[in-house]
């Protein structure tokens, strides 16, 4: 914001208390005068040594002469006292807001690695730095995350595009080439692109949370979604059992419905080989409704179930080579639960495969 050039706050503060200091000095001194207005005669009768009448003494205007420059220097020493002191003591009091100031400022050209770090004990301004290097530390991983997530994604796009070119380069090469099988190959390659940039845009769409909410029941969901995959379930020879109770909640079913089809699709894909097992329950319980996933599976270690929610993150082997996934499965869900105030816990099973749950906060019907 454009301002025009206004008062220090130190000479504000300087001038409130010089000034309070010299009312303060005012009252004392009325005070003072007062006190001698009581208590001393306007005049007092003169004697001499004969005790003879000698004229009549004027002792408060007497008084005032000898008072007045008195009190005026008093008033005085009292006004530079209150301008030195007030000075030095509000750019005292003031330091701190210039480092916050400079850090502001530092930070405004770019620099989010920079910390006031004020040192002492808690107060005001100690609270405010605190609260601005935490904002800065939460800017600065944000920041980076975002970084992380661009590069990640331009490399991921960059695959399928740099796969077409290589086969382009090949069939201009070799005028014999077999032109139905380049189709075929390019057709797949440019699938895997579009369902990337699907996921990177329906993971901005969660993201920005512009969504209208409605009274969404989690057990229809998963028997959509379940219904929708039992075609893929059975071509990887994966069995799923559903217990769906009513399970109210209120969001964007079209979110919803994508955040479970997530869930069974990659139960039903990082499953075990054969005779694999899938079960999605859904339920109320407490102040919230569950959907829970779990499959039979490989066995994960807690560390790396840890990490899977992150953007691109895929594990360890593939059991099905056929699937090669984004890797943003996991990241959508998190991202959709989250905007819908809600938790998600990944935790393996001691047998091998995962225990996914999204709470998510009930509506009451
Ligand atoms: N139900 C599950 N059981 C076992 N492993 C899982 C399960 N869900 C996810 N994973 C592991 O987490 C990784 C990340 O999953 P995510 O859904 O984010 O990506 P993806 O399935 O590889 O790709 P896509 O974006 O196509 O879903 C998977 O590669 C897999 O290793
Ligand atoms: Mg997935």
């Amino acid at each position: 914001m454009d301002r025009q050039p206004g008062v220090s706050v130190r000479l504000k503060l300087t001038l409130t208390y010089a000034g309070f200091l010299m009312v303060a000095g005012l009252l004392l001194l009325a005070a003072v005068w007062l006190f001698l207005l009581r208590y001393v005669p306007d005049r007092a009768m003169l004697y001499n040594p004969d005790d003879r009448p000698n004229g009549v003494f004027p002792v408060r205007s007497a008084l005032l002469e000898v008072f007045a420059p008195r009190a005026a220097a008093v008033l005085a020493f009292l006004l530079v006292f209150g301008l030195v002191g007030g000075w030095l003591l509000a750019g005292r009091m003031l330091a701190p807001l210039t480092r916050i100031t400079d850090a502001t400022r530092l930070t405004n050209h770019g620099s989010l690695s920079h910390r006031i770090r004020l040192p002492g004990r808690r107060d005001e301004f100690r609270e405010l730095a605190d609260a601005f290097d935490a904002m800065l530390a939460r800017l600065e991983a944000h920041v980076a995350e975002q970084q992380r997530f661009a590069a990640n994604a331009s490399h991921e796009l960059r695959t399928p595009l740099a796969i077409s070119k290589t086969l382009l380069d090949v069939a201009r090469d070799d005028p014999h080439a077999d032109t139905g099988e380049l189709v075929e190959r390019l057709h797949a390659v440019n699938a895997r692109a579009i369902d990337l940039t699907e996921a990177l845009l329906l993971l901005s769409h969660a993201n920005q949370r512009s969504f209208v909410r409605e009274p969404v029941d989690l057990s229809l969901l998963a028997e959509e979604a379940t219904e929708t995959l039992l075609p893929l379930a059975e071509k990887h020879g994966v069995t799923i059992e559903t217990d769906g109770d009513l399970a109210l909640t209120s969001g964007s079913p079209a979110l919803l419905l994508q955040l479970t089809t997530n869930l069974v699709h990659n139960a039903i894909v990082h499953n075990l080989p054969d005779h694999g097992t899938v079960r999605v329950c859904t339920g109320v319980r407490g102040e919230t409704v569950v959907l829970t996933v779990e499959n039979t599976g490989e066995r994960l270690t807690p560390e790396l179930a840890a990490t899977l929610t992150e953007p691109f993150q895929r594990g360890t082997e593939r059991i099905h080579a056929d699937h090669a996934g984004v890797g943003l499965g996991l990241a959508i869900i998190k991202t959709i639960t989250q905007a819908h105030g809600g938790t998600l816990t990944l935790t393996p099973r001691a047998a091998g495969g995962i225990h996914i749950t999204v709470a998510l906060p009930a509506v009451v019907p």
